[in-house]
């Protein structure tokens, strides 16, 4: 399924009217501005990390590269079982001073996060700093989702995260906060458990969470709402803002093997996508209401495209109807997402977006509730083509798209007192600073474990 070439020249017409005149990028206040690169994304992956033995080094030696960021997910409030599965984890990505994106997922319920959960996570959040991990805290991620016990509950949920934001500020030194919602094409996901219920009386009670929810004021929480500003916690709490923003296919219900449409990575965070599956062009532009207006670095949460491995002709799955090859698949994405200059698969990343800042790739082949429980394999690791594919794109832009040691070399001259004059900048600003609280700064020493379980993904939308 390739475009033709008459198609190719009208769509970079189109990309090109469409970009916005490219500045650079601002200065980035606080702590977040001494992590982010100059320039470009860092490079980051979310792994299985039980596939390489819980080692970071085999997972390295295997893809080749080192990621400069990782993501791991943890329940909270925090287990004692789960602390010590990621305490060896901890170890070496502290030794590398990588980034560790931490997404903390209540699963209990925003209720749970109590006095106790939080002087837990402040105890546990110091011990891992000074392993040297650089710790971006993703609390109850995609919250604007159906799919999640903390989804749509604005108004508790802004309160537990200002509850979170301080423990982190107050505990750490380096530890940021990053807000992120899912990208919101499909909102407000109908059917799922936790979706959001409303009648009128609750449409019409001032300061309800239907209320907030409803904000374009029709009488109904439906697609032509914004999705992301009800949720968003306040400037001086949030750090960076993200997106998870997936290719699951062309038209739900997902599974099937699609090749993505030209610019649809692009689209989708500016909130202009109409496509296979659906006009979206209600979502509002996410890059200029939190990065542009707000300032707010970004970091790509969690990306890839959707390969089924059992989709007729798949990989590994026999005989059957033609299907796309993974590598038309999947390099159609990543040349969306790691896009330096418009090209005919859609406008330019690093020119239109110079404040993501991190981008992370789900790479991980898992089977899949939306793809009737077939293995999908969202990776770029698992195949040698693929991987050398994928390395050999990112490396065309290497000094946009950077691996661990260009991290590494950057945080090597800062010390605790760096992020400390950061943060003092910007309070000087006028951005209200967040008060630290006494007593939480003991940490303390968890065992590591010698066996690790995976963390459970939930299938998601
Ligand atoms: C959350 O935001 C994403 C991105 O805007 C959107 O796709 C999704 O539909 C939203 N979900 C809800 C429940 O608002
Ligand atoms: C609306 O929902 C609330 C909460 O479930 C309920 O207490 C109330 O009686 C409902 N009102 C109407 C008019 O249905």
């Amino acid at each position: 399924m390739r475009l033709s070439l008459l198609f190719c020249a009208v769509l970079m017409l189109n990309f090109a009217g469409a970009a916005r005149p490219s500045k650079p990028a601002p200065a980035l206040p606080g702590r977040a501005g001494l992590i982010a690169p100059a320039k470009g994304a860092w490079l980051g992956m979310a792994i299985d990390y039980s596939k390489f033995g819980n080692s970071i080094t085999n997972y390295e030696a295997s893809f080749g590269r080192k990621p400069a960021s990782h993501i791991i997910f943890m329940s909270f409030p925090l287990s004692d079982g789960e602390v010590q599965n990621v305490q060896g984890l901890m170890t070496q990505l502290g030794a590398r001073k990588a980034i560790v994106i931490l997404t903390l997922e209540p699963y209990g319920g925003l209720d749970l996060i109590d006095q106790n959960a939080l002087s837990r996570l402040s105890t546990q959040l110091a011990a891992w700093e000074q392993l040297g991990v650089i710790g971006i805290i993703r609390f109850a991620h995609e919250m604007n989702g159906s799919w999640y016990p903390w989804a749509q509950k604005p108004t508790q949920y802004k309160a537990v995260w200002r509850n979170v934001a301080q423990v982190v500020k107050a505990s750490t030194c380096k530890m940021t906060m990053l807000w992120a919602p899912n990208e919101g094409g499909g909102y407000p996901f109908s059917g799922g458990p936790y979706q959001l219920k409303c009648n009128q009386t609750q449409i019409n009670e001032a300061g309800s969470d239907c209320a907030q929810l409803d904000n374009n004021k029709n009488g109904y929480v439906d697609q032509g709402d914004d999705m992301y500003s009800p949720y968003y916690p306040g400037d001086d709490v949030v750090d960076w803002v993200g997106l998870s923003v997936y290719h699951f296919g062309a038209t739900y219900p997902w599974g099937a093997n699609n090749v993505p449409e030209a610019g649809k990575f692009y689209n989708k965070i500016t909130g202009t996508y109409n496509g296979a599956g659906g006009d979206q062009s209600n979502v509002p532009d996410f890059y200029d209401m939190f990065c542009r207006t707000r300032g707010k670095p970004m970091v790509i949460g969690e990306t890839a495209a959707l390969y089924n491995l059992c989709d007729k002709g798949g990989r590994g799955c026999g005989a059957g109807d033609p299907k796309p090859q993974e590598l038309t698949l999947k390099g159609a994405w990543w040349r969306q997402v790691y896009a330096t200059s418009a090209t005919s698969d859609g406008p330019s990343i690093s020119a239109n977006f110079p404040m993501i800042k991190i981008i992370n790739w789900f790479d991980i082949k898992k089977p899949e509730g939306e793809a009737e429980g077939n293995t999908v394999d969202w990776s770029v690791s698992t195949s040698t083509t693929i991987k050398t594919q994928y390395i050999k794109f990112v490396e065309q832009a290497s000094t946009t798209w950077q691996w661990l040691p260009a991290l590494q070399s950057q945080m090597a001259g800062l010390s605790c007192s760096s992020f400390q004059q950061a943060s003092a900048v910007v309070a000087a600003a006028g951005s209200k600073p967040i008060k630290p609280r006494p007593g939480f700064s003991s940490p303390r020493r968890t065992k590591r474990s010698a066996s690790f379980t995976p963390f459970p993904r939930p299938l998601r939308h």
